[in-house]
């Protein structure tokens, strides 16, 4: 960067700024540090090249609030359904065996994006810190881990984690990370990296100051993946080690069945580049985004920009016509994420949203917003599903599945999950012929060794009659008992 000195360069980049109606971000200039003025024109030189098309981005992103979308070209998705019966059963079977296949050739990586900021979940720091493993308390990166290192282990291969923050999230994730050892995990085959951010804007399209030598910023939502993917070095990294398939998900979905051999085959048998699994909503108000064809494309419509007409539309059956919820797992070849990276601009669009952010007055003083004051600007990943040649959805099982903390209590919740969990072990339990005694409030599976009601069994756990409150079902002859 030039010195904060030289006045052609500050002049050059406050011109561009000028020219995009932007010239009031410089109007403390004068009033500001060496190092503010320093920080500033750091900051404003990245965005200045690209600022035009931003200004834009982010003015088509507001019209897009208010646009209806036409209810004529949108239609029901039509996702591989759960089975109906032995014919479906088989055709699944096989997938498996495909899946199988394909991670045992070591194809697949995993990529967790956890660049949010979890504020509706009230917790400080990164949310995969969050303690949930209802006996052990491990956090869900830790939970994760765990499943990494089974899969691997049962694929014979080694499976590389991608982990994707932002600069919210990036210090206190890597802190962790190297605290907990990455979580038993091989370091070589655990690469953090972390997404861009976007500035935010007023509601006169005006760029908001969080500080007079500071642009409000923050993370460009998970939209950002492919790029940081790219320019990271992660996408240069998997063809390295042979890898061309990426299982992608968010953090804070601790029932996640990571690397599903059944997913992995049909996107294999299909010739998918982006697949994706969907739930049934249980409710039309669930805050999820839904799949639908729109233009003949499979889509996601988040469920911020539905119209309640739509979201609430039900069948002759009774049943919601949109009921394919989005949980944002999905499984992208290396190929399409590096095509979607080098058209990001064009493919995923900017999403505006209302927020509180932090701006200062006209007397540099701070300003606390009481409601919303501008807008943050997020892409979303799952815009690239319209574009990919060939998709493959698939409905599986929310119990099963899904089950996220969102908010601090109540529904997506911690508290839900954890209940979600152990309702799941104790049926994997209860299918291995175990007996859960009565008192038993908690049960936590170590999914390093275990993943389903067959290894509990092979595990030979079973002594569960000293048990007491809690039980962490792990290898040994004899269970593990542990009082919570
Ligand atoms: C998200 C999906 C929604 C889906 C639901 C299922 C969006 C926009 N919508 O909603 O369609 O049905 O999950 O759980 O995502 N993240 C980043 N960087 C960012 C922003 C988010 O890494 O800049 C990560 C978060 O860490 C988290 C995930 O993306 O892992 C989801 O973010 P969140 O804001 O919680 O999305 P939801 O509103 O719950």
């Amino acid at each position: 960067m030039a010195a904060v000195s030289d006045p052609i360069d500050v002049d050059r980049v406050r011109q561009r700024f000028q020219a995009c109606h932007q010239g009031h971000v410089f109007e403390y200039w004068d009033t500001l540090t060496v190092s503010q003025q320093a920080a500033l024109l750091h900051q404003t030189s990245a965005l200045s090249e690209g600022l035009a098309d931003l200004v834009e981005g982010q003015r088509k992103a507001v019209a897009a609030l208010d646009a209806v979308p036409d209810a004529a070209e949108i239609s029901a998705p039509e996702p591989i359904r759960l089975p109906q019966g032995s014919e479906d059963e088989r055709r699944l079977a096989e997938a498996r065996e495909t899946g199988l296949g394909v991670l045992r050739d070591g194809r697949v990586a995993m990529c967790v994006v956890a660049g949010g900021q979890g504020t509706r979940l009230g917790f400080e720091g990164p949310k995969g810190a969050y303690p949930l493993g209802p006996v052990s308390d491990r956090c869900l990166f830790a939970l994760q881990a765990q499943k990494i290192r089974g899969l691997a282990r049962r694929a014979g291969c080694r499976i590389p984690w991608y982990v994707m923050t932002s600069a919210a999230t990036d210090a206190a994730t890597r802190a962790l990370f190297e605290e907990q050892g990455n979580f038993g995990l091989n370091p070589d085959d655990v690469f953090i990296f972390s997404q861009g951010m976007l500035p935010a804007w007023d509601f006169e399209d005006r760029l908001i100051l969080s500080e007079p030598h500071r642009i409000a910023e923050s993370p460009n939502g998970h939209g950002g993946a492919p790029l940081a993917l790219a320019v990271s070095g992660a996408l240069e990294d998997m063809e390295a080690r042979g890898i061309d398939r990426l299982f992608y998900y968010q953090v804070d979905n601790p029932l996640i069945r990571m690397g599903d051999a059944v997913f992995v085959g049909l996107h294999e048998e299909i010739g998918s580049e982006m697949s994706c699994k969907v739930i049934r909503k249980r409710e039309a108000a669930d805050k999820m985004g839904v799949v639908a064809e729109v233009r003949g494309r499979p889509t996601v419509i988040e469920y911020t920009e539905i119209p309640p007409d739509l979201r609430d539309l039900r069948g002759d059956d009774g049943e919601l016509v949109y009921w394919a919820g989005n949980i944002a797992i999905h499984l992208f070849n290396r190929d399409f994420l590096r095509r979607i990276a080098a058209e990001s601009e064009r493919c995923l669009p900017f999403h505006a949203s209302p927020k509180a952010i932090e701006s200062v007055d006209s007397d540099a003083k701070n300003r606390a917003s009481v409601g919303p004051n501008g807008y943050k600007l997020e892409r979303f990943v799952f815009d690239a599903l319209p574009w990919a040649e060939r998709t493959c959805l698939m409905e599986v099982r929310a119990e099963e599945e899904f089950s996220p903390i969102k908010n601090a209590e109540g529904k997506d919740s911690p508290e839900s999950s954890r209940a979600q969990l152990v309702a799941r072990y104790r049926s994997w339990l209860g299918q291995a012929g175990i007996e859960v005694p009565p008192g038993v409030e908690a049960i936590e599976v170590d999914h390093s060794v275990i993943d389903s009601p067959a290894d509990v069994m092979e595990s030979g756990f079973s002594d569960l009659a000293d048990a007491g409150k809690a039980i962490l079902v792990s290898t040994g002859s004899t269970g593990t008992g542990m009082d919570a």
